[in-house]
């Protein structure tokens, strides 16, 4: 290994401390991802890791769990010793989130001298722990080294405006911004940097991608699972705290931005922010003409019943919490003034499907008007984020025969190739939280800001408990959802 090489290394956190290691985060995705990272040869040769959590277990139940978790979770075909390199790399330290032992116990095993003083704090763990965890890292010590431990932060952050400004307000006492991660998994999809190379790495897209050219931007993210076994939470949040706030409105943000002037983390992260500082606020008055919500009621997908949100386990009978929300937002700048951006998200919708679709605006002139055809369908352009990752280009083309007819045609462009597998976005983020790279994490004003953006439309449905419109589990949410659009020609896309 070479000088730079080995002194990069060196400043690599060697130890990663997962708090929460048997939730649902840690087992479904943290722990994968850390696996593939190994797999791939990513991980450093004195990186360990330590499993946090209550249960009275010894390092080799620990093993035993993390045996099973991954047994469905990974693709088993990687080479030999891989899974055993990955095993030793753990130790579980059993301990209470709110007793400041457990915290000193771990930081004994980092005491000047021992194997790695440089750390990350990864918080699998409920948002109502948060506080505790940062106060009890700060009491044990473990905020320092400043600017080398790092502390990674869920969503959501804070559930409005006020508290998450509280808790940015502990964070900073205790850590830089600098050491702080806060993680919406959204950024670390392939689709979601390839939207910047689409946008700014090609000169054919650019000129295009403003109101001149753009009839209006949709944003969907629809989920046909239910609650599952987070109705403790989700009971408390909604769809508009746990979706909207941070995924679809970071998804915006990249759909509006300006190009930065380079690629790096506050680069990026200005123009993001500029693009919710100028989203137009929503007057009270306004509220029902910009914003949607509802909640499922039993139906079928995929040919199974299943159960409406109120007859959920640990769902109140009368509970009033959205599990759809759609809303309307103008960003009042010179690029976007006009154009409607229609953002959506579900749960128990026909399928799992998010994207952004693009539609542009009809073309001007009506040369066709003397041929069969009478309409032109508009062009648009959609960028698949889940379940496959891709994007679309939807342009017409004249069909073969003797009368002027045009059909549409899809340009696909996966970026991946046949043989090519997607990457996880923990495991682009994880990896990028050990090297430092905080682009793609979210700065406290982008939090901030969407919080202000949606905190009117919170507030008023916290007065609003009367009642709330329903959809059937496995439709595309309420008919109400349709009367956000400005014209008669736009209808929510559903499908590629
Ligand atoms: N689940 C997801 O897919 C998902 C997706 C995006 C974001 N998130 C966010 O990720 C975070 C974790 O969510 P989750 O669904 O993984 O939660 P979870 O399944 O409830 O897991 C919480 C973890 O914290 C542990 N824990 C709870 N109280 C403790 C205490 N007093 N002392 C020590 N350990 C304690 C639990 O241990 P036990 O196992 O012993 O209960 C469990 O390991 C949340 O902020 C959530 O919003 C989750």
């Amino acid at each position: 290994m070479n000088d730079a090489k080995m002194s990069q290394t060196e400043k690599l956190p060697c130890l990663f401390v997962i708090f929460g290691a048997t939730g649902d985060l840690a087992s479904n995705k943290l722990l994968p991802a850390l696996f593939e990272l190994e797999n791939a040869g990513r991980l450093a040769d004195n990186f360990s890791i330590v499993a946090f959590s209550r249960r009275e277990w010894t390092t080799d139940d620990w093993l035993e769990h993390l045996r099973e978790i991954l047994k469905n979770r990974i693709d088993q075909s990687f080479p030999e010793g891989v899974l055993e390199r990955f095993f030793a790399r753990f130790r579980y330290q059993q301990g209470d989130l709110n007793d400041i032992e457990s915290y000193r116990v771990l930081a004994a095993g980092l005491a000047p001298g021992s194997a790695c003083s440089r750390t990350v704090f990864y918080l699998a763990i409920r948002p109502a722990d948060f506080v505790a965890v940062i106060r009890n890292l700060k009491a044990a010590g473990l905020n320092e080294p400043r600017g080398m431990n790092r502390v990674v932060i869920e969503k959501p952050f804070g559930e409005d405006l006020e508290s998450a400004q509280v808790l940015n307000r502990l964070l900073h006492q205790h850590f830089d911004e600098e050491q702080i991660y806060r993680i919406d998994h959204f950024l670390g999809k392939e689709t979601v940097q390839n939207l910047l190379v689409f946008r700014f790495a090609n000169t054919l897209i650019e000129p295009l991608w403003n109101r001149n050219f753009i009839d209006h931007v949709q944003i969907t993210v629809a989920e046909s699972g239910g609650i599952e076994k987070r109705a403790g939470y989700y009971d408390r949040a909604g769809a508009l705290r746990d979706m909207l706030q941070n995924h679809l409105m970071q998804l915006l943000t990249v759909v509006a931005m300006e190009p930065p002037p380079a690629l790096e983390a506050d680069a990026l992260r200005d123009e993001k922010v500029k693009v919710l500082r100028s989203i137009r606020p929503i007057a009270k008055r306004a509220i029902h003409a910009h914003a949607v919500r509802a909640q499922y009621t039993h139906g079928n997908i995929d040919g199974q019943v299943v159960a409406g949100y109120q007859q959920e386990d640990n769902v109140e009978r009368d509970s009033i919490t959205e599990t759809f929300v759609a809303a309307k937002f103008y960003i009042d700048n010179w690029r976007w003034r006009g154009v409607p951006f229609y953002l959506r998200t579900g749960k128990r919708m026909p399928k799992q499907n998010s994207m952004i679709a693009i539609r542009f605006k009809h073309p001007p002139q009506q040369l066709f008007r003397e041929t069969p055809l009478e309409w032109i369908a508009p062009n648009w352009v959609l960028l698949s984020i889940q379940p496959e990752e891709s994007m679309h280009m939807e342009i017409h083309v004249k069909q073969p025969g003797l009368d002027m007819n045009t059909r549409v045609m899809q340009m696909n462009a996966s970026f991946l190739k046949t043989d090519e597998q997607a990457l996880d976005a923990y495991e682009a983020l994880l990896l990028d939280v050990i090297e430092g790279d905080r682009s793609l994490f979210i700065r406290f004003d982008e939090v901030e800001w969407a919080w202000q953006v949606i905190d009117p439309i919170l507030k008023h449905w916290v007065v609003e408990r009367e009642y709330i419109p329903t959809y059937p589990a496995g439709s595309w949410g309420p008919a109400e959802a349709n009367r956000l659009f400005d014209n008669d020609d736009q209808t929510w896309r559903n499908e590629l």
